[in-house]
């Protein structure tokens, strides 16, 4: 069988210190759950969520209920949050049998989970989602004693905390992170006042974990900078986290082209002197952004070297005139360290026009995985 020239690496040591890096910022009285959603940001759900677990993270959160039976399935046993919680019967009484907390955010789902918590005599957990100013799914802050008042007749849930999302935290200005802040504290104390306990509530993610020390309340929702990304890529003042994700290719040629050749598709470039460039054997369906054409970097033998033309779907051109003695099948790093240079998916994300996220998921869920440490 041929292996193919393109690889990820996942360093779990990164994962593990990323996550030692974000309890010193919370401090120890606050919890951490850990956000493995979309496959773990593209660095693979199970060994993602083993890893975490085996550092004594608090909980885990995913976005679909299969995804939640993965986990257990593979024997995660700590807490499992399911952010976009459930809407049958069915779903319900598989929370239930899998000890999961799905997230409610109207009256019909938890009406359908306290049913399957009456039936089977055990109270479901669940969180509820309040929206504080995301404009995205949830209870508006404002209603949320009419909300609580409606739950607190049911029997069969158990409400752990509130939740809700910052929409804005990574940006320079302040104003909204902080009203939002206030919304929820505002959303607590009326839940609070009808009677409800809630140790759990949960606001930060990674930018207002960085950002925002009393955004933290009982349990913090780190998900970016556990894989050592930032929220945006010209986030200010970042803590120093390690990249969990490495992606490496292979060059596929070298040629020498004259002065005035026209590189890839659609002749977006023209070499203005005599060149030599590297074919590389990855390209847009490897996960790499077509909008790196003419825009983004790589290194070979630890030198930058510049993207030209255009990404095609499983090569790239680049630019190597002042590299000695690249050949094919050297190695090319487009994210990771090589020989004391580096390139981050925040790098790849500036160049892209897009965040850390979409290059971390993208790569990943491309190309094959290998865990190392
Ligand atoms: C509800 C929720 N909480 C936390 C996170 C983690 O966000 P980040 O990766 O910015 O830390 C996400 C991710 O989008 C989310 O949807």
């Amino acid at each position: 069988m041929n292996r193919s020239p393109n690889n990820v690496t996942i360093d779990l040591s990164a994962l593990k210190d990323n996550l030692i890096k974000i309890r010193e910022l919370v401090g120890k009285k606050t919890k951490i759950m850990g956000i493995v959603k979309s496959d773990a940001y593209g660095h693979g759900l199970i060994p993602v969520a083993r890893e975490l677990e085996k550092n004594h993270i608090d909980s885990l959160a995913v976005d679909y209920l299969s995804e939640a039976i993965k986990l257990r399935n593979a024997g995660v046993n700590i807490p499992v949050v399911i952010l976009l919680g459930i809407g049958t019967p069915q779903e319900a009484k598989k929370v239930a049998g899998y000890d999961l907390i799905p997230i409610i955010y109207d009256i019909e789902s938890a009406r359908i989970l306290s049913e399957v918590g009456k039936r089977s005599g055990r109270a479901v957990k669940v969180y509820l989602k309040i929206d504080t100013g995301m404009g995205r799914l949830g209870i508006d802050f404002r209603e949320t004693g009419l909300f609580v008042k409606q739950l607190k007749e049911m029997n069969g849930i158990t409400i752990e905390g509130l939740f809700s999302h910052l929409s804005s935290a990574d940006e320079q200005d302040t104003l909204f992170t902080n009203a939002q802040i206030e919304n929820f504290k505002k959303a607590i104390y009326v839940s609070r006042r009808l009677g409800l306990k809630l140790t759990m509530n949960s606001l930060a993610n990674s930018a207002g974990i960085m950002r925002y020390k009393k955004s933290h309340f009982d349990i913090v929702r780190p998900g970016i900078i556990l894989y050592g990304g930032l929220p945006c890529p010209d986030f200010v003042n970042p803590p120093s986290l390690r990249h969990v994700m490495a992606f490496y290719s292979r060059v596929m040629q070298v040629r020498n082209v004259e002065h005035g050749t026209s590189i890839s598709y659609g002749r977006t470039f023209f070499t203005d002197t005599s060149r030599k460039i590297a074919i590389i054997s990855a390209g847009y369906a490897n996960g790499l952004s077509r909008s790196l054409s003419n825009k983004g970097g790589l290194l070979i033998h630890g030198q930058k070297a510049r993207i030209i033309g255009r990404v095609c779907m499983n090569l790239t051109i680049a630019d190597v005139t002042g590299i000695k003695g690249v050949k094919k099948g050297d190695r090319v790093c487009f994210l990771g360290k090589e020989k004391g240079n580096a390139i981050s998916s925040d790098d790849i994300a500036r160049w892209a026009d897009t965040i850390s996220y979409e290059v971390l998921c993208s790569l990943g869920s491309r190309n094959d995985r290998e865990y190392i440490n």
